[in-house]
């Protein structure tokens, strides 16, 4: 279960951050006004949102079976003073959390938008304060992890 969870988490980063790009340029774009919010920018913004509800689903299963998560709180083990615990355990988490929720409302504030250049303009806003902020607490320099096989 722990490794059908962490490769499923780990590939689907990838996907995150392909539609990420796609919805934030097309946002931008957007935002500079004349362009219509088509059925295509709507869906290319519900795939990346549903993405990320599906990555804090995963991630909450890796929260419980993973060794670095809550299964290292516990016994005497000090999880604030190991950096690479403190790392999986508490920043990931908890940045991924703020995150996940930036992304949430701009969807949210997006959809109750009535003009199309104000959709395009909290999507811009808020997507793309959730993709700087993720961006920071994905462990780019451990190369193990970047592609699963
Ligand atoms: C959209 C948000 C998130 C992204 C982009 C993300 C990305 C990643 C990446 C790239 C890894 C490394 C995977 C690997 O080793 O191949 C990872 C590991 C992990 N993630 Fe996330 N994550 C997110 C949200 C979360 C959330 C919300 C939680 C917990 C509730 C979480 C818990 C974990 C844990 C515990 C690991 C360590 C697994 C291990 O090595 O044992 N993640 N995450």
């Amino acid at each position: 279960m722990y490794n059908f969870l962490l490769y499923a988490h780990s590939w689907l980063r990838w996907v995150i951050l392909v539609l990420a790009l796609i919805t934030i340029v097309k946002s931008f774009i957007g935002s500079r006004g004349g362009l219509t919010y088509s059925k295509s920018d709507k869906a290319i913004s519900s795939a990346f949102v549903g993405c990320i509800h599906l990555m804090f689903l995963l991630g909450l299963g890796l929260y419980f079976t993973s060794p670095y998560a809550f299964n290292a709180f516990g016994g005497d083990t000090s999880v604030m003073k190991n950096a690479t615990l403190r790392y999986w355990a508490v920043e990931h988490v908890f940045v991924m959390l703020v995150a996940i929720a930036l992304i949430s409302i701009g969807k949210a504030k997006a959809k109750r938008a009535t003009v199309d250049q104000e959709k395009f303009k909290k999507q811009l806003i808020f997507f793309g304060l959730g993709l700087i902020v993720m961006l920071s607490r994905i462990p780019w320099t451990e190369t193990a992890r970047l592609f699963r096989f």
